[in-house]
């Protein structure tokens, strides 16, 4: 899955031939599963028109500040599309085009977009060598990555104007990898390692019978989805569960019982940075497991239970430089309940789901958290889903562990 899907990308383009490009480069974006809003400078419809850009993103195409619709003139408001965007990207840009964003001037719409944005902008230079080479360039393209903007550097080969050399637009597909790979390597757990657990343990009882749990996994799943999107590479021990993921950052260990899940938590958890237990383990398991499925003879039938390695106190025991965090789930006391968890088992911070929420716990699909650390200040959050209550839990740890 690429780090643009369901992102904004905002696309100013520019009066360069190296526009006609870009109808591949919106198809890409839209590929990729962005979206894609075009912002062209007046001179720049010489080169490609709106109606193709238009078509291609699904999405209006703006490039000045007011336009007639019907009778009524509608402003193209530059801030609003400016905050819309997650992303910024400027392919191609000209010479002109770098001067005037890296002297603050602004009278075109693309311009003023540029100067009222808050996101990464990213641009891709396009002009004859000459220009690429004028000091007066040089400067514009030092300016702005002095300002934070990301240069997608010029590629040699034949130009426009017949010469050889610098200051071809770096294609399409070479601009989506260049502003992929930077995303990625600007992630906040880029190189962390995390390890959650997630789903049901099922204890058995003889060949064909368990003691389960009616945990579907979700939350865990959300979690490791979310802790992937974040950059890191994660390590999911699931219980028994029907949740699928696909991230090439999630390696999935499926287990069964309190004691697999137990051992595949001890064999990862030294190399991680980061461990979040979601599974709902079986707090109990019978002390025999009968080697044949058990006959229904007797009147009544006790099965004698003893406890399973509460896997979380276990890991907050041994733990040392890793950011250990529980879930608890509460019916009453909720707080005190949590706090005495978070304590007991040794956790830098425990995520409180209360039964008495609506919508909270097991089997829904949304989730209402509390979120106390070690410090034991609470973070109430309101009911949500559980992918963006995973993303609220991520965001939490990623705050206390940079
Ligand atoms: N947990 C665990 N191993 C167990 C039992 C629980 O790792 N054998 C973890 C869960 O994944 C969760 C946390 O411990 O992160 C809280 O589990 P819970 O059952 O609510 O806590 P307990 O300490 O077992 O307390 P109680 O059941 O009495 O509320």
């Amino acid at each position: 899955m690429s780090v643009l899907k369901e992102k904004k990308i905002l696309l100013g383009i520019t009066a360069g031939i190296a526009a006609y490009k870009t109808a591949s480069l919106v198809r890409l974006f839209i590929k990729l599963g962005a979206e894609v809003k075009v912002i062209m400078t007046p001179a720049s419809k010489d080169f490609i028109t709106p109606l193709t850009l238009s078509t291609l993103s699904k999405n209006p195409v703006h490039s000045t500040f007011y336009k007639k619709e019907a009778e009524n003139e509608m402003w193209n408001n530059h801030v609003d599309l400016g905050l819309w965007a997650d992303y910024m990207v400027i392919a191609p840009a000209t010479a002109n085009t770098l001067s005037k964003m890296a002297n603050g001037t602004c009278d075109n719409l693309l311009l003023a977009t540029y100067l009222s944005s808050k996101c990464p902008v990213y641009f891709a230079p396009a002009m004859d060598l000459d220009m690429y080479l004028h000091p007066s360039t040089k400067e514009s393209l030092e300016k702005l990555q002095n300002f934070g903007n990301n240069l997608i550097p010029a590629t040699s080969g034949e130009l426009a104007s017949g010469l050889v050399g610098e200051g071809r637009m770096a294609e399409p597909q070479d601009i989506v990898s260049f502003i992929e790979n930077d995303i990625l390597s600007k992630l906040p757990l880029k190189g962390k390692k995390v390890l959650i657990t997630a789903g049901p343990t099922y204890e058995a009882i003889d060949p064909v019978r368990f003691i389960g749990n009616h945990s579907s996994g979700k939350m865990g799943f959300a979690i490791a989805n979310a802790a992937a999107n974040l950059g890191a590479e994660v390590y999911l021990i699931s219980g028994p569960s029907n949740q699928q993921i696909k991230h090439s950052l999630v390696h999935r260990i499926d287990v069964v019982s309190a004691e697999e899940m137990y051992t595949a938590a001890h064999t990862y958890f030294k190399d991680v940075d980061i461990a979040v237990l979601s599974a709902a383990v079986a707090d109990y398991k019978p002390q025999n497991i009968a080697s044949q499925k058990i006959k229904k003879t007797a009147a009544s039938l006790d099965i004698l239970l003893t406890p399973t390695k509460d896997i979380l106190a276990s890991l907050g025991k041994i733990k040392k430089h890793q950011f250990l965090v529980g879930f608890a789930l509460e019916t009453n006391n909720e707080l005190e309940n949590a706090k005495g968890k978070l304590k007991r088992k040794n956790l830098d911070a425990i995520v409180l789901n209360s039964l008495q929420d609506k919508g909270a716990g097991f089997a829904t699909d949304t989730n209402k958290i509390t979120i106390i650390d070690k410090e034991l200040n609470e973070k109430p959050f309101d009911l949500k889903s559980k992918e963006e209550v995973a993303v609220d839990i991520m965001n939490e740890i990623v705050k206390r562990i940079s």
